[in-house]
């Protein structure tokens, strides 16, 4: 199976490289960077820390498309309504892990979900993935008498807020109360803000240094709090479910799938 990897050079974009090189039945066929930057015409295991491959990071996502069976793109969001037409139109199927995009790259991954199979992985590791079931069903059974946030906490590079692994734990959250979360989010509380309205889901954001990626999901009752943690400690868990969902999605027919699917937990 060939799979190629969009921002080859990130730091998940490194170890996915080197997942799939160490990846029994996976085959690298390259790697995109930013056009014009630095690592255009490297060669992709060399800057990943590797033997070199023979392949040399490419600024042709179009060529990468043809010449993969998928793709993993872990890019930056300004690069994911270009590289959601790309699928379409190629119809090569992508595990998509890049976040932080906005309502026209959303709709542009909804529309290449007709022609290609689309991955749609904002956290692609598969305990976390578990994790979300887990406070779906806490959230059902607590039901909104229990005020529902969702701590967020990140290093500081991370250059938008909350992250797209927040949102997956605020929609668990809401989906377990069967409401719609778009509805009952609350992300800003500054200044005389009132008793806290029933029913809200609030997020709270943390930024700061090298905290490792990590997510909270709090239900606070009247006499006790409940708490459903999770955090991640190395990057390379990102890079090996990105892979597994890559190796899922081959021959999968042209529709959007989450990493629920992908781990069997849908
Ligand atoms: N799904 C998940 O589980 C998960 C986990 C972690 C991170 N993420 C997301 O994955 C993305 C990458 O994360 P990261 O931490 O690896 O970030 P990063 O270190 O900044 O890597 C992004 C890479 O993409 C390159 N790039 C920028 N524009 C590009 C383009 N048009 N085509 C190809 N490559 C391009 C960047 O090059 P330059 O440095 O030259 O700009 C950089 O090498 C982010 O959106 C992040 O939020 C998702």
């Amino acid at each position: 199976m060939k799979i190629g990897i969009f921002g080859c050079g990130g730091v998940v974009g490194r170890l996915l490289v080197r997942e799939v090189v160490a990846t029994e039945g996976c085959e690298l066929s390259g790697g995109t960077g930013r056009p014009g930057g630095a690592l255009i015409g490297v060669d992709v295991g060399e800057q990943a820390g590797l033997e070199p491959v023979g392949l040399a990071v490419s600024d042709d996502p179009r060529a990468l498309m043809a010449a993969s069976d998928v793709i993993i793109d872990f890019s930056l969001a300004p690069a994911t309504v270009q590289h959601m037409l790309l699928a379409a139109e190629t119809g090569c199927a992508v595990v998509l892990g890049t976040t932080g995009f906005g309502a026209d790259a959303q709709a542009a991954v909804d529309r290449a979900a007709a022609d290609a199979a689309i991955v749609e992985a904002p956290n692609t590791s598969p305990n976390f993935n578990y994790l979300l079931v887990l406070i779906e069903r806490i959230s059902g059974v607590l039901g909104d008498e229990y005020d529902a946030e969702v701590l967020s906490m990140a290093e500081r590079r991370l250059p938008f807020a909350p992250s797209g692994t927040t949102i997956e734990v605020a929609k668990a959250v809401a989906a377990g109360r069967g409401v719609n979360l778009d509805d009952v989010i609350e992300k800003v509380r500054d200044g005389v803000i009132g008793p806290r309205p029933p029913g809200v889901i609030g997020i709270a954001i943390v930024r700061g240094g090298r905290i490792a990626g990590g997510q909270r999901a709090i239900f606070a009752g009247d006499d006790e709090v409940v708490e459903v943690a999770y955090r991640s400690t190395d990057p390379a868990i990102y890079a090996k479910g990105a892979v597994a969902a890559a190796r899922w999605v081959v021959g999968k027919p042209p529709a959007k799938y989450s990493m629920r699917e992908v781990f069997g937990l849908a």
